[in-house]
């Protein structure tokens, strides 16, 4: 699971890199950017948390850049992002039933969670915001 959640976030990063290439609005392309680094953010420290944790992290980057990169505007892209963060939250959520009750692992997908909850809320009001400025 954590893997999973590994690989989705590195997939979440690249997909916000390329996104950010493509849009006009800068301050929406800035907005993308701390987005994408938080991702990134969130990728190392699960790797660390595997590593720590006995496990091996694994090298793959998940599918969801591919269907992101695969769509045709903007906005559809921006949208999928935003239920992407979604999947990644009930992850997190599914994940954190089956991790032991308290400690790290524990702790890191409860915040991993509450964190992309949040963000699925704010993200896509903030998204809309941007989209229409700058024009
Ligand atoms: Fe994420």
């Amino acid at each position: 699971m954590l893997n999973l959640l590994l690989e989705s976030e590195r997939a979440g990063a690249l997909a916000l890199e390329q996104l950010a290439s493509e849009v006009e609005p800068e301050k929406l392309r800035r907005f993308l950017l701390g987005a994408r680094d938080e991702e990134a953010r969130n990728a190392a420290s699960l790797e660390a948390l595997i590593r720590d944790n006995g496990g091996t992290p694994s090298d793959k980057v998940g599918p969801f850049a591919a269907r992101v990169a695969a769509l045709e505007s903007v906005r559809d892209r921006l949208n999928l992002m935003s239920r992407g963060q979604e999947w990644v939250a009930r992850k997190a959520e599914e994940a954190l039933a089956l991790a032991p009750p308290e400690g790290p692992i524990h702790d890191y997908l409860q915040a991993m969670a509450n964190r992309h909850r949040a963000e699925v809320e704010w993200g896509r009001a903030e998204v809309i915001r941007l989209l229409n400025a700058d024009k």
